[in-house]
């Protein structure tokens, strides 16, 4: 087992740390490859969920003093000593917040999960924290906790509920050194100037641990704890939390950023990965330039090419989780729904090509590495080709067909004999003309694509 994962990691391009059973094993943290396949089953399915910036940052939308370049940093980059900061996050007030409609949005998009930000690198926990006052209930004087709140609509609605929480990262708290390179990089540096004299170890224990402890007895299953910015974390701070999570929650599944080559799945940001992997991943990602709201960014993404993330990532065997930014009121930006939507509709007609499915047989199609050209780390750079992409169910291969083309299209030959192919968005299911040999398989496709972001033909094997 070791050696054949080890050698798929080798050569696996994914910007994954090293495995996750590997690691938990020598970690002491025992679980079978096989035990943590059943107990991530649900999220490999699932291949799509919310990710949701929303903190008391979100009240400027970007803005302080006439920038409007801030996000969820905005304590940090518009550099706001803590008590200013703290008067400003009093002033938090989400009173068009609507939990049960970011739910249904969420739902109507087709996503099966949901990540919200339960304590940013502002270290305001965003919901009833007993460990610190430093949380919105008590600085905004909320009568709801939001998080109870979206627990609850994602489990009325049936969307699995994760945490995102700031492990290496806390701008309050005056124990949190960052940087292995460079000391102090990420750290509050206004407010606790002395960056030798923090134990980080102070702070797991007094803030990060029980508050992740709270999370995970109060609120019901959570069922991702989604953790960002390791930083100093140690080994064995690392192994400490996942083993608190494990027996509070042992269904929960937690992200490679608790840090140290723990956790359960890689979390590429803003980028997918140019080859396949069996391993599990998922590609987080904005959708304009900004994680938490900003209300001077209009180069929101296309429809069209989140849809063809979606596929890519999901050929790939990864899932895809996108982010919205609601403002500070509670209100998720009209852009963002309309672009949900147009993916929501998409998913509607071509969403079992999608949820459940395994990746690609081939891989050819997804582009090869250049003999010539080399990447920004001198590497041969990948050449993403944007043909199509391929996913898979028992009995049936889908071909996702992004750029259509005006000759039959050709794809690789498969063992299996096909029975028949049609287009998901033909509701009658009309078989497309097919020829299959053993150097591959021609399709005659209509002379129009049902779908100009990505069309796609279901290939049903005799049984
Ligand atoms: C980036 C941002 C951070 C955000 C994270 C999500 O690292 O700096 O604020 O939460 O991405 O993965």
């Amino acid at each position: 087992m070791k050696t054949s994962l080890r050698t798929l990691l080798a050569a696996s391009t994914l910007l994954l740390s090293p495995s996750v059973s590997l690691a938990q094993e020598s970690s002491g943290i025992v679980e079978t490859p096989e035990q943590q396949k059943e107990r991530m089953a649900w999220w490999k399915e699932a291949k799509f969920g919310m990710f949701i910036h929303w903190g008391a940052y979100s009240k400027a939308g970007g803005e302080w003093n006439g920038e409007t370049d801030h996000h969820e940093w905005l304590q940090f980059t518009a550099k706001i000593p803590l008590k200013e900061y703290t008067e400003f996050a009093k002033t938090f007030d989400p009173k068009n917040f609507d939990p049960d409609a970011w739910v249904t949005t969420a739902k109507n998009t087709g996503m099966k999960y949901m990540i919200i930000t339960s304590k940013h690198h502002d270290g305001i926990a965003m919901y009833d924290s007993k460990v610190s006052d430093h949380n919105i209930m008590k600085l905004a004087g909320l009568e709801k906790d939001p998080i109870r709140q979206l627990a609850e609509a994602c489990r009325k609605q049936g969307l699995k509920f994760g945490v995102y929480y700031s492990l290496g990262r806390d701008w309050q708290d005056p124990d949190v050194p960052t940087g292995k390179y460079k000391p102090g990089w990420r750290s509050n540096l206004i407010d606790f100037p002395d960056e030798k004299g923090k134990v980080f170890n102070r702070y797991f224990k007094r803030k990060a641990m029980p508050q992740v402890r709270e999370l995970l007895t109060n609120y019901g299953p959570i069922d991702v704890m989604w953790f960002d910015t390791p930083e100093l974390i140690s080994p064995a701070e690392s192994k400490e939390m996942l083993e608190m999570i494990r027996s509070i929650q042992p269904d929960c599944i937690v992200n490679q950023r608790v840090g140290n080559d723990l956790g359960d799945y890689g979390t590429p940001e803003q980028t997918i990965p140019p080859e396949a992997s069996s391993l599990p991943w998922e590609t987080c990602m904005t959708l304009n330039g900004h994680w938490a709201w900003n209300k001077a960014d209009e180069k929101w993404k296309p429809a069209g090419s989140l849809i063809r993330n979606l596929v890519d990532i999901a050929s790939k065997g990864g899932n895809y989780l996108l982010n919205v930014g609601p403002t500070g009121d509670g209100i998720i930006p009209e852009p963002s729904v309309e672009r949900l939507a147009a993916i929501g509709d998409w998913l509607e007609i071509n969403g079992e090509s999608i949820y459940n499915c395994g990746p690609t047989p081939f891989g050819a199609e997804l582009g090869s590495f250049s003999k010539t050209e080399k990447d920004k780390k001198g590497k041969p750079k990948f050449i993403t080709t944007k043909e199509w992409r391929a996913t898979t169910q028992p009995g049936k291969l889908y071909i996702h067909v992004l750029t259509w083309p005006s000759d039959p299209l050709e794809i690789p030959a498969v063992d299996q004999k096909i029975a028949r192919a049609y287009l998901l968005a033909d509701s009658e299911q009309s078989s497309l003309e097919i020829a299959q040999t053993d150097k591959g398989v021609s399709i005659t496709l209509p002379d129009q694509a049902p779908n100009p972001n990505a069309s796609v033909i279901c290939l049903e094997f005799t049984k």
